[in-house]
């Protein structure tokens, strides 16, 4: 029994374990059971005021981020049974009952890669429905979600072995998260990203989001599908503008953490761009990894780096905020002008000279930046990122981040520090150098 240093309050930590199916809570100091024991512990407070109880329940998600090819290949296993590491469990699933599955598929992916789906599911006799969707950032609303939550109850599922597998972009990925994370609670979700925004960046975390009222991703929740699976192949049948797009969030990975990187895309971002990202085959067929190979992969293994040790986003310190604290007012306000990807470049590029004029980084290496951003075909500066924007969407940030601006800015190329405050000095200056110096870049 501890108590505090107040005589009258008294708090009692219990274990809890399991005996013959019953929880039993075991006092620190008195054992009186054994068998099963959770992580979980329930603390009894007592004082003047009463008794009290409070939970600790750590809860730990798994998921699997797979590199595959071929994935509608129908002689390929893991779109079916990819997210079972165990092939023990995928017998037993698939001995006992006809194997089902519901997919969501975004319009255009569905028109380019639909029937290939169908095939893979008839020739793997999965009973299925296919589920097409006009998965675009304008419809990314609740009306979505309810459209699927209906269909999905129509087909029915068992919610512990049918996942339910979303086949898009990253409206698609980030709606049906949410409708799985609904449905019934909780229903096991699978990412098939089509997009390279969504391959590198909206597949392998856990948030899931809709937009409402106004606000972009106002609602959603934090829960991570059992698995993605990453085909790079879809990348073919993107137009240009929607790589670039991709290209930002790797490029943010890389001003962040990893200069290898950015020297990468600094010397062939323009050849990535061209070749949408696909290995020819004489090298996929040699020893070493060709850039299309070890961008994609350095750019997911650095994501996953600060993502997975903050899945629910407890630490609002994020390095991978950059290029998100002004792009999301900006992306929201010109809605459909500029894609995800570019409002964030284009909020990147403003840090960019925020932290030259902090004296983070040197001229040269703004000027790098700027190049590189250009060579990926990505948008530098906008018209309406207007100051009064600038300023408005901090002073949001400021209102939702505990007091404080906790703004990651560059420190070199590939390193990057948080930053709590913002002189508005520094930022008028660095803005009127910014709108000075690449105005003449244009709008794209
Ligand atoms: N959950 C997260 O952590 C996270 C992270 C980053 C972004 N996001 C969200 O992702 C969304 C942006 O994702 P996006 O850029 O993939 O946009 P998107 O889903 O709108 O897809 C872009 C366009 O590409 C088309 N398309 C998709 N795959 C294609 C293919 N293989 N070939 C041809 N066309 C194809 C789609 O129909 C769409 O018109 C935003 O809503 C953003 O909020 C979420």
């Amino acid at each position: 029994m501890l108590s505090n240093n107040n005589s009258s309050q008294q708090q009692t930590e219990f274990n809890l374990v399991q005996v013959n199916g019953t929880w039993i809570r075991n006092s620190q100091h008195c054992q009186q059971a054994e068998g099963r024991s959770s992580a979980a512990k329930i603390y009894e407070n007592k004082s003047d005021h009463g008794l009290s109880w409070t939970v600790v329940s750590p809860i730990v998600f798994t998921y699997r981020v797979i590199q595959c090819k071929n994935i509608l290949d129908a002689r390929n296993d893991t779109l079916l049974w990819g997210h079972l590491g165990d092939q023990k469990l995928k017998d037993t699933i698939s001995n006992s009952k006809p194997v089902k599955r519901f997919v969501v598929i975004d319009e255009t992916v569905n028109q380019l890669y639909g029937s290939q789906v169908t095939q893979y599911f008839e020739a793997r006799t999965v009973v299925h429905k296919i589920l097409p969707l006009p998965t675009t950032e304008e419809n990314k609303c609740m009306e979505l979600v309810t459209k699927i939550l209906e269909e999905v109850h129509s087909f029915g599922i068992d919610r512990r072995s049918e996942p339910i597998i979303a086949i898009g972009g990253g409206v698609c990925l980030d709606v049906v998260g949410l409708a799985a994370s609904l449905y019934r609670r909780r229903t096991p979700y699978i990412r098939v990203p089509t997009t390279l925004l969504s391959y590198i960046d909206a597949s392998v975390g856990a948030k899931t989001g809709v937009n409402f009222a106004g606000g972009k991703n106002k609602l959603g929740s934090y829960i991570p599908p059992v698995a993605t699976f990453l085909d790079r192949s879809f990348i073919q049948t993107l137009p240009q503008r929607q790589i670039s797009n991709g290209m930002a969030e790797m490029l943010k990975m890389a001003l962040m953490k990893h200069r290898g990187l950015f020297e990468l895309l600094e010397a062939e971002g323009g050849t990535l761009l061209q070749s949408k990202l696909q290995s020819c085959e004489s090298s996929e067929r040699s020893e070493q990894e060709d850039s299309a190979t070890a961008s994609t992969r350095i750019a997911i293994e650095t994501m996953l780096e600060e993502l997975a040790p903050n899945l629910w986003e407890d630490d609002l310190d994020r390095l991978v905020d950059f290029g998100h604290l002004i792009s999301p007012e900006l992306e929201m306000s010109v809605l459909p002008a500029l894609l995800h990807g570019e409002a964030v470049n284009i909020d990147m590029s403003l840090m960019v000279y925020v932290a030259q004029q902090r004296g983070l980084l040197t001229a040269e290496e703004k000027a790098r930046i700027i190049q590189c951003m250009l060579g990926l075909q990505l948008p530098v500066w906008h018209q309406d990122c207007t100051l009064a924007l600038v300023q408005k969407a901090l002073s949001e940030r400021l209102k939702h981040s505990a007091g404080s601006l906790r703004m990651p800015l560059p420190t070199g190329l590939g390193s990057a520090e948080i930053f709590h405050d913002m002189s508005e000095d520094i930022l008028c200056k660095a803005y009127c150098k910014w709108t000075d110096e690449l105005s003449s870049s244009g709008n794209k």
